[in-house]
Protein backbone atom coordinates (compact mmCIF):
# COMPACT_ATOMS: atom_id res chain seq x y z
CA UNK A 1 0.00 0.00 0.00
CA UNK A 2 2.56 2.41 0.62
CA UNK A 3 4.56 2.20 -2.29
CA UNK A 4 2.30 4.25 -4.56
CA UNK A 5 2.32 7.27 -1.42
CA UNK A 6 6.15 6.83 -1.85
CA UNK A 7 6.04 6.97 -5.53
CA UNK A 8 3.53 9.95 -5.00
CA UNK A 9 5.39 12.00 -3.26
CA UNK A 10 9.20 11.95 -4.75
CA UNK A 11 6.99 12.40 -8.63
CA UNK A 12 5.43 15.41 -6.81
CA UNK A 13 8.42 16.72 -5.15
CA UNK A 14 10.50 16.10 -8.72
CA UNK A 15 7.43 17.52 -10.87
CA UNK A 16 7.63 20.90 -8.24
CA UNK A 17 11.14 21.35 -7.68
CA UNK A 18 11.31 20.63 -4.10
CA UNK A 19 13.76 17.81 -5.02
CA UNK A 20 16.76 18.43 -7.29
CA UNK A 21 18.46 15.87 -8.89
CA UNK A 22 20.67 13.31 -6.51
CA UNK A 23 19.47 15.28 -3.43
CA UNK A 24 19.12 13.14 0.14
CA UNK A 25 15.57 12.14 0.99
CA UNK A 26 15.05 11.59 4.84
CA UNK A 27 11.54 10.58 6.04
CA UNK A 28 10.16 9.73 9.16
CA UNK A 29 8.64 6.46 9.33
CA UNK A 30 6.96 3.47 10.97
CA UNK A 31 8.91 1.54 8.02
CA UNK A 32 6.93 0.68 5.53
CA UNK A 33 7.22 3.96 3.82
CA UNK A 34 10.22 3.77 4.23
CA UNK A 35 10.76 0.74 2.71
CA UNK A 36 8.89 1.93 0.02
CA UNK A 37 10.61 5.04 -0.43
CA UNK A 38 13.81 3.29 -0.41
CA UNK A 39 13.02 1.88 -3.26
CA UNK A 40 11.59 4.81 -5.27
CA UNK A 41 14.89 6.51 -4.28
CA UNK A 42 16.95 3.59 -5.19
CA UNK A 43 15.68 3.44 -8.61
CA UNK A 44 15.35 7.02 -9.23
CA UNK A 45 18.93 7.66 -7.74
CA UNK A 46 18.57 9.51 -4.57
CA UNK A 47 20.10 8.49 -1.28
CA UNK A 48 17.96 8.09 1.35
CA UNK A 49 17.57 8.74 5.06
CA UNK A 50 14.62 7.04 7.33
CA UNK A 51 14.01 7.96 10.79
CA UNK A 52 12.28 5.29 13.00
CA UNK A 53 11.43 4.01 16.34
CA UNK A 54 13.45 1.34 17.45
CA UNK A 55 10.11 -0.22 18.36
CA UNK A 56 9.21 -1.01 14.95
CA UNK A 57 10.25 -4.75 13.45
CA UNK A 58 13.77 -5.58 12.28
CA UNK A 59 12.54 -6.86 9.17
CA UNK A 60 12.00 -3.30 7.69
CA UNK A 61 15.60 -2.06 9.10
CA UNK A 62 16.97 -4.64 6.97
CA UNK A 63 14.80 -4.34 3.91
CA UNK A 64 15.36 -0.32 4.17
CA UNK A 65 19.38 -1.18 3.85
CA UNK A 66 19.04 -3.78 1.24
CA UNK A 67 17.71 -0.92 -0.96
CA UNK A 68 20.80 1.04 0.17
CA UNK A 69 19.37 3.40 2.78
CA UNK A 70 20.50 4.74 5.86
CA UNK A 71 18.21 3.93 9.00
CA UNK A 72 19.13 6.26 12.45
CA UNK A 73 16.68 4.89 15.04
CA UNK A 74 14.92 7.28 17.51
CA UNK A 75 14.09 6.19 21.08
CA UNK A 76 10.59 4.34 21.46
CA UNK A 77 9.73 6.58 24.22
CA UNK A 78 10.46 10.02 22.24
CA UNK A 79 7.20 7.92 19.98
CA UNK A 80 6.19 8.93 16.61
CA UNK A 81 6.67 12.57 17.57
CA UNK A 82 10.20 12.06 18.15
CA UNK A 83 10.87 10.54 15.03
CA UNK A 84 9.69 13.00 12.92
CA UNK A 85 11.43 15.79 14.64
CA UNK A 86 14.83 14.13 13.86
CA UNK A 87 13.74 13.93 10.45
CA UNK A 88 13.14 17.86 10.23
CA UNK A 89 16.29 18.22 12.15
CA UNK A 90 18.11 16.22 9.87
CA UNK A 91 16.48 18.30 6.54
CA UNK A 92 17.03 21.19 7.90
CA UNK A 93 21.11 20.52 9.32
CA UNK A 94 22.05 18.66 5.93
CA UNK A 95 19.54 20.30 3.46
CA UNK A 96 17.93 16.97 2.75
CA UNK A 97 14.13 16.74 1.24
CA UNK A 98 12.20 15.76 3.74
CA UNK A 99 9.24 13.92 2.20
CA UNK A 100 5.99 14.65 4.69
CA UNK A 101 4.43 11.57 4.33
CA UNK A 102 1.83 12.99 7.38
CA UNK A 103 1.47 16.37 5.91
CA UNK A 104 1.92 16.50 2.25
CA UNK A 105 -1.42 16.66 0.14
CA UNK A 106 0.29 14.19 -2.45
CA UNK A 107 -1.12 11.02 -0.03
CA UNK A 108 -4.63 11.48 0.30
CA UNK A 109 -4.21 12.86 -3.30
CA UNK A 110 -2.68 9.76 -4.43
CA UNK A 111 -4.92 7.57 -2.94
CA UNK A 112 -7.98 9.31 -4.29
CA UNK A 113 -6.61 8.84 -7.74
CA UNK A 114 -5.33 5.18 -7.43
CA UNK A 115 -6.70 3.12 -4.29
CA UNK A 116 -10.22 5.12 -4.46
CA UNK A 117 -10.40 5.02 -8.53
CA UNK A 118 -9.56 1.31 -8.38
CA UNK A 119 -12.57 0.67 -5.97
CA UNK A 120 -14.80 3.15 -7.87
CA UNK A 121 -13.72 0.95 -10.57
CA UNK A 122 -14.37 -2.90 -9.25
CA UNK A 123 -17.15 -1.77 -7.81
CA UNK A 124 -19.32 -0.25 -10.72
CA UNK A 125 -22.55 -1.94 -11.02
CA UNK A 126 -22.10 -3.71 -7.22
CA UNK A 127 -23.47 -3.43 -3.96
CA UNK A 128 -21.20 -1.69 -1.49
CA UNK A 129 -22.24 -0.98 2.05
CA UNK A 130 -19.05 -0.59 3.98
CA UNK A 131 -15.95 0.46 3.99
CA UNK A 132 -13.15 0.23 6.49
CA UNK A 133 -9.48 1.31 7.57
CA UNK A 134 -7.37 2.06 9.78
CA UNK A 135 -5.29 5.13 10.13
CA UNK A 136 -1.23 6.23 10.08
CA UNK A 137 -0.84 9.01 8.32
CA UNK A 138 -4.76 8.72 7.55
CA UNK A 139 -3.84 8.83 3.66
CA UNK A 140 -6.02 5.78 2.98
CA UNK A 141 -8.84 6.56 4.98
CA UNK A 142 -8.81 10.17 3.95
CA UNK A 143 -8.52 9.54 0.04
CA UNK A 144 -10.87 7.05 -0.18
CA UNK A 145 -13.22 8.05 2.17
CA UNK A 146 -13.65 11.55 0.29
CA UNK A 147 -14.03 9.78 -2.95
CA UNK A 148 -16.60 7.24 -1.59
CA UNK A 149 -18.58 10.45 -0.03
CA UNK A 150 -18.82 11.42 -3.60
CA UNK A 151 -19.40 8.56 -5.85
CA UNK A 152 -20.67 6.23 -3.63
CA UNK A 153 -22.89 8.68 -0.25
CA UNK A 154 -24.58 5.29 0.93
CA UNK A 155 -21.34 3.97 1.87
CA UNK A 156 -20.72 3.89 5.15
CA UNK A 157 -17.03 4.93 6.27
CA UNK A 158 -15.87 3.21 9.24
CA UNK A 159 -12.13 3.81 11.03
CA UNK A 160 -10.70 1.67 13.38
CA UNK A 161 -7.69 2.85 15.92
CA UNK A 162 -5.64 0.77 19.00
CA UNK A 163 -7.84 0.04 22.08
CA UNK A 164 -5.17 2.09 24.28
CA UNK A 165 -4.82 4.81 21.35
CA UNK A 166 -8.37 5.76 20.36
CA UNK A 167 -7.09 9.62 19.27
CA UNK A 168 -10.30 10.22 17.35
CA UNK A 169 -12.37 9.35 19.98
CA UNK A 170 -10.77 11.81 21.61
CA UNK A 171 -8.53 9.43 24.12
CA UNK A 172 -5.11 9.51 25.48
CA UNK A 173 -2.31 7.83 23.27
CA UNK A 174 -0.56 5.03 24.87
CA UNK A 175 1.66 2.52 23.32
CA UNK A 176 0.28 -0.65 21.42
CA UNK A 177 1.57 -3.13 18.65
CA UNK A 178 -0.61 -2.28 16.04
CA UNK A 179 2.71 -1.32 13.76
CA UNK A 180 1.78 1.39 10.78
CA UNK A 181 -1.62 2.55 12.95
CA UNK A 182 -1.97 5.51 14.85
CA UNK A 183 1.21 7.53 16.01
CA UNK A 184 0.99 9.69 19.06
CA UNK A 185 -0.85 12.49 17.29
CA UNK A 186 -3.60 13.20 14.81
CA UNK A 187 -1.64 13.88 11.33
CA UNK A 188 -2.92 17.25 8.97
CA UNK A 189 -3.44 15.11 6.34
CA UNK A 190 -6.33 12.74 7.84
CA UNK A 191 -10.12 14.07 7.14
CA UNK A 192 -12.49 13.45 10.38
CA UNK A 193 -15.40 14.19 8.16
CA UNK A 194 -15.46 11.10 6.34
CA UNK A 195 -15.86 8.74 9.07
CA UNK A 196 -19.31 7.62 10.17
CA UNK A 197 -18.33 4.75 12.35
CA UNK A 198 -14.74 4.67 14.66
CA UNK A 199 -13.70 1.31 16.74
CA UNK A 200 -11.07 -0.11 19.04
CA UNK A 201 -9.23 -2.80 18.43
CA UNK A 202 -6.78 -4.69 20.78
CA UNK A 203 -3.82 -5.90 19.89
CA UNK A 204 -4.56 -9.46 20.78
CA UNK A 205 -7.60 -9.18 18.48
CA UNK A 206 -5.19 -8.22 15.86
CA UNK A 207 -3.34 -10.36 15.85
CA UNK A 208 -5.65 -13.23 16.17
CA UNK A 209 -7.21 -12.04 13.26
CA UNK A 210 -4.38 -12.26 11.01
CA UNK A 211 -3.28 -15.56 11.85
CA UNK A 212 -7.13 -16.71 10.98
CA UNK A 213 -6.57 -15.20 7.92
CA UNK A 214 -3.19 -16.88 6.86
CA UNK A 215 -4.83 -19.96 8.34
CA UNK A 216 -8.43 -20.03 7.34
CA UNK A 217 -8.13 -17.40 4.15
CA UNK A 218 -4.34 -18.49 3.15
CA UNK A 219 -4.06 -14.46 3.45
CA UNK A 220 -0.63 -13.98 4.51
CA UNK A 221 -0.74 -10.40 6.67
CA UNK A 222 0.42 -8.26 8.92
CA UNK A 223 -0.85 -6.76 12.00
CA UNK A 224 -2.47 -3.78 11.09
CA UNK A 225 -4.22 -5.50 8.50
CA UNK A 226 -5.46 -8.10 11.55
CA UNK A 227 -6.58 -5.36 13.05
CA UNK A 228 -8.53 -3.82 10.04
CA UNK A 229 -10.11 -7.56 9.43
CA UNK A 230 -11.19 -7.69 13.02
CA UNK A 231 -13.14 -4.26 12.89
CA UNK A 232 -14.07 -5.52 9.13
CA UNK A 233 -16.11 -8.29 11.05
CA UNK A 234 -17.59 -6.46 13.83
CA UNK A 235 -19.20 -3.98 11.23
CA UNK A 236 -20.52 -7.46 9.93
CA UNK A 237 -21.90 -8.12 13.40
CA UNK A 238 -24.31 -5.52 13.08
CA UNK A 239 -24.78 -4.94 9.28
CA UNK A 240 -27.83 -5.74 7.19
CA UNK A 241 -27.88 -9.63 5.92
CA UNK A 242 -26.39 -9.61 2.71
CA UNK A 243 -23.93 -6.35 3.10
CA UNK A 244 -21.10 -6.11 1.27
CA UNK A 245 -18.05 -4.92 3.60
CA UNK A 246 -14.65 -3.91 1.88
CA UNK A 247 -11.25 -3.68 3.77
CA UNK A 248 -8.23 -2.61 3.43
CA UNK A 249 -5.09 -4.67 4.05
CA UNK A 250 -1.79 -3.00 3.89
CA UNK A 251 0.85 -5.23 4.02
CA UNK A 252 2.55 -9.06 3.60
CA UNK A 253 3.31 -10.60 7.02
CA UNK A 254 6.40 -11.44 6.25
CA UNK A 255 7.34 -8.20 7.83
CA UNK A 256 6.58 -9.40 11.42
CA UNK A 257 8.27 -12.45 11.40
CA UNK A 258 10.24 -11.18 14.14
CA UNK A 259 7.42 -9.47 16.07
CA UNK A 260 4.30 -10.74 18.51
CA UNK A 261 2.34 -11.68 15.69
CA UNK A 262 4.80 -14.76 15.50
CA UNK A 263 6.10 -15.03 19.18
CA UNK A 264 3.65 -18.63 19.49
CA UNK A 265 4.83 -20.10 16.33
CA UNK A 266 8.21 -22.82 17.06
CA UNK A 267 10.92 -22.86 14.56
CA UNK A 268 12.01 -26.07 15.31
CA UNK A 269 10.69 -29.54 13.99
CA UNK A 270 7.37 -30.73 14.13
CA UNK A 271 8.04 -33.66 15.92
CA UNK A 272 5.98 -33.56 18.46
CA UNK A 273 2.80 -33.39 16.59
CA UNK A 274 4.38 -35.85 13.90
CA UNK A 275 4.32 -38.36 17.30
CA UNK A 276 1.04 -38.23 17.40
CA UNK A 277 -0.18 -39.01 14.21
C1 LIG B 1 1.32 -1.60 8.08
C2 LIG B 1 0.56 -0.32 7.95
N1 LIG B 1 -0.75 -0.33 8.17
C3 LIG B 1 -1.48 0.80 8.08
C4 LIG B 1 -0.90 2.01 7.77
C5 LIG B 1 -1.77 3.26 7.73
O1 LIG B 1 -2.04 3.76 6.45
P1 LIG B 1 -2.22 5.32 6.22
O2 LIG B 1 -0.87 5.95 6.46
O3 LIG B 1 -2.67 5.47 4.80
O4 LIG B 1 -3.20 5.81 7.21
C6 LIG B 1 0.47 2.06 7.56
C7 LIG B 1 1.13 3.32 7.30
O5 LIG B 1 2.35 3.45 7.41
C8 LIG B 1 1.22 0.87 7.64
O6 LIG B 1 2.55 0.87 7.46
Amino acid sequence: MKDRLALALILDAERSGALKPGQTVVEATSGNTGVALAMVCAARGYPFVATMAESFSIERRKLMRAYGAKVILTPAAERGTGMVRRAQELAEKHGWFLARQFDSPANPSWHRNTTAAEIIGDFAGRRLDHFVSGWGTGGTLTGVGEVLKLARPDVKITAAEPQVAALLQGEEWHPHKIQGWTPDFVPSVLNREVTDDILKIDDLLARNTALRLAREEGIFVGVSAGATAAAALRVAESAAKGSVILCMLPDTGERYLSTFLFEDVIDGSDDEWLAAQ
